[in-house]
């Protein structure tokens, strides 16, 4: 029964882990929106289309389901070559971890 039960709450964190990352309250998406755009990010990525770097929609679309927030932030700060193509995503350093966790999870929730 214990085991059981133990299984059902992997389950359940499997669920809610993803689910988790899409729900931000109004002011975290106002935050990461504004932190994108006063990054520079926008110089590279697009909403819908691919630039120097892929949009945003298909980062959300390739990592959809899957528990990356802490993956990408990480990324988005030390840099990322070659998953999408030859050019690299800069390390942005200057970023806290709370601003890149915020917009990973701004991207993978649809970029609102
Ligand atoms: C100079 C252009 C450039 C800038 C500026 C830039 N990116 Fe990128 N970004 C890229 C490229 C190119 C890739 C694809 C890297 C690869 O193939 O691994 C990428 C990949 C990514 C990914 C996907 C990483 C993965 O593991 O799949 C995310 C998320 C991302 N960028 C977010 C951001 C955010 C947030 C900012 C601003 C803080 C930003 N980028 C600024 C070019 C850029």
């Amino acid at each position: 029964m214990k085991i059981m039960f133990n299984g059902y709450l992997g389950i359940l964190a499997l669920l809610i882990a993803p689910m988790a990352a899409a729900q931000m309250n109004s002011a975290d998406l106002y935050a990461a929106r504004s932190s994108f755009h006063s990054s520079g990010c926008s110089s590279c990525h697009t909403a819908a289309d691919s630039a120097a770097g892929p949009s945003l929609q298909a980062i959300a679309k390739r990592y959809k389901g899957k528990a990356v927030v802490a993956e990408l932030a990480d990324r988005i700060r030390s840099g990322s070559q070659g998953r999408w193509g030859d050019l690299p995503h800069p390390a942005i350093d200057y970023l806290s971890q709370s601003e890149a966790i915020l917009m990973a999870k701004w991207i993978l929730g649809g970029a609102r």
